[in-house]
């Protein structure tokens, strides 16, 4: 491994800034805060902190959409406490990656204030204008120029009364896309990226990275796409995915922006829809790209029709997915690995179970499972604390703008208030979004003040000061997991093969790396699990292997008796 490489061996943090601490009692999480819960950070073990947006924002999408991408938000703090916290964190070696946000700005950005004054300003082509589709009145219903359907529901254009043409915005009318056809965004963009190395940041993890370009028409027209069933609108995403000029794009912006810098920087690619053959061509080193995508695989595979359609999860059909993207980029590429970010319901109470008697098992379980895939795994902040999913009470819990706009437009089109609010249970990013569970004080220790969301309420039991107190906790299998990564090589650099793939129950897998082979098997259920001959070939050669990492208080008297409920077993042995 080259020095350049350096991220296969790390473990990354994500911090979603307005949950995570407050410092001024103003009921939202701030930069001092972050740097205040450093020597936490530290203890766990993790080499690497991805801070949500903390830029200028009008916080329509919670800092996703940005208004000055070169000051910090005052909720947040200032410029200085940003250097502050990269010149801290850097001290015992913690790198610092900013989220990069440039498919689209806030409506509110000067660039985008200036585009839609006129249609003759200089700044016009920045975003994307349209006239009403042809023989439409502007403003009258279908008069859009696609029938495309934005992120959060609805239409994904706008119409400007001031020059009478309508902007594609992908997610909220408060994010108009910009035009990454015109050179001056693109040297707008790296600029600004450039701005960020130099102040001392470690990389950029890019949002939505994979839609900036559009397929657009020789006439510089955009298509309809196919209908979606219930709706007058239509799936886009054909249209915007992995556009014909992305990879054009990235190979210009790592030119323009990393290349002859001595650091090597994080580069990660969120991705949604990318194929693991997108991604092999992505992220192939010498391809100059990025270092690694985002996937979603494996996040939707609950899906039905669409993320508002939750249905149960089948393991076979993840241990598919993960297994393939395994073998896909075994040799060129490299995979991130993640349960939960912002944008994801609790992987505890996902994946997992979050019954009180089986919550801190599995979320060890599927902490060991993650951690040794092949790939740079990523930390949500509490899921190092197995933070469980919010009970809320009723619609008027959910804040977050995708939540709200799909419970109005599901009322609106007829369905059933019960349903609709049942998959927001399951599915609201909110569930990822309430703040972090520092102690059993008031506001779990969040902040002094009023918390912007409501506190889960197994704060008193789930939180940082009692994990970081009890030996047993998930914290501290979270940190062992870590250490691991770095006294064992098969962890990181290890060669990957699925086992057992069609149990519905087991997923067990082996990673090989000169003469040692370490052996996981977890226990998806609360039912006792016998391993067999036919799951792990050859299990008998196991039975003398090393338990490098359970995940109950007891250590089973032999490596392979059945596994209790939601027990997972790390082994290791040398050939
Ligand atoms: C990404 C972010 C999400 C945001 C969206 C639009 O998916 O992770 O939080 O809403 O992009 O910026």
């Amino acid at each position: 491994m080259t020095d350049d490489q350096w991220f296969r061996e790390a473990v990354v943090y994500q911090i979603y800034p307005r949950s995570f601490q407050d410092t001024d009692g103003d009921g939202i999480g701030d930069v001092p805060g972050i740097i205040d819960r450093l020597d936490y950070l530290h203890t766990l073990g993790i080499d690497v902190l991805w801070l949500s947006p903390i830029y200028r924002s009008p916080q329509d999408d919670n800092g996703y959409d940005i208004s000055d991408y070169e000051d910090v938000d005052p909720t947040f703090g200032s410029l200085a406490d940003v250097d502050r916290l990269i010149e801290q964190a850097h001290a015992p070696g913690i790198r610092i990656v900013m989220d990069l946000v440039v498919n689209h700005t806030s409506d509110e950005h000067p660039w985008f204030v200036e585009s839609r004054s006129s249609r003759d300003n200089p700044k016009r082509d920045w975003y994307w204008w349209r006239p009403a589709r042809h023989g439409h009145e502007a403003g009258t219903p279908g008069a859009e120029p696609t029938n495309w359907q934005a992120s959060f529901s609805g239409p994904a254009w706008e119409l400007d009364e001031t020059t009478g043409e309508y902007y594609l915005h992908l997610f909220s009318r408060k994010q108009p896309d910009l035009n990454w056809e015109n050179p001056q965004v693109r040297e707008a963009v790296y600029a600004m990226m450039r701005w960020w190395l130099d102040r001392g940041v470690d990389g950029f993890r890019m949002d939505v990275i994979n839609m900036i370009s559009k397929h657009v028409g020789p006439d510089g027209s955009l298509q309809d796409g196919r209908p979606i069933a219930g709706t007058v609108l239509g799936d886009g995403t054909p249209f915007y995915i992995c556009g014909p000029r992305i990879h054009e794009f990235l190979q210009e912006m790592h030119r323009e922006v990393f290349d002859g810098r001595s650091q090597k920087y994080l580069t990660v690619g969120e991705m949604p829809m990318v194929t693991v053959e997108e991604a092999l061509l992505f992220t192939d080193p010498a391809r100059h790209e990025v270092d690694m995508v985002f996937q979603f695989e494996h996040v939707d595979l609950d899906h039905g029709e669409h993320k508002w359609d939750r249905k149960p999860l089948d393991l076979r059909d993840l241990k598919a997915s993960f297994g393939r993207w395994q073998e896909d980029l075994a040799d060129i590429g490299w995979n991130s690995l993640y349960w939960n970010n912002h944008d994801q319901p609790r992987a505890v109470s996902r994946f997992g179970s979050d019954a009180p008697e089986h919550r801190v098992a599995s979320a060890k379980l599927l902490g060991s499972v993650l951690h040794l895939h092949r790939g740079t795994p990523y930390v949500y902040q509490g899921e190092e604390l197995g933070m469980t999913n919010v009970p809320f009470a009723g619609p008027q819990d959910f804040q977050d703008i995708e939540s709200v706009n799909y419970y109005r437009t599901a009322i609106e089109a007829g369905a059933d208030p019960e349903w609709v609010l049942h998959n927001l249970r399951l599915g609201s990013r909110d569930n990822a979004r309430s703040p972090m569970q520092w102690d059993a004080s008031a506001n779990a220790g969040f902040t002094t003040g009023t918390p912007w969301a409501r506190v889960n309420p197994n704060y008193p039991e789930i939180n940082a000061e009692a994990a970081v107190a009890d030996d047993a906790s998930v914290f501290h299998h979270y940190r062992r997991l870590i250490e691991l990564r770095r006294s064992e090589p098969a962890v990181a650099h290890g060669h990957f093969t699925m086992l057992a793939p069609e149990h519905r129950t087991l997923y067990a897998f082996m990673r090989t790396f000169e003469g040692t082979e370490l052996l996981v098997l977890a226990n998806f259920s609360a039912d006792e699990l016998a391993v067999t001959g036919d799951d792990v070939p050859r299990l008998d050669r196991w039975s003398g292997a090393d338990l490098l990492l359970g995940n109950l208080a007891d250590d089973p008297s032999s490596v392979v008796e059945p596994l209790r409920p939601w027990e997972a077993r790390i082994l290791r042995r040398t050939t």
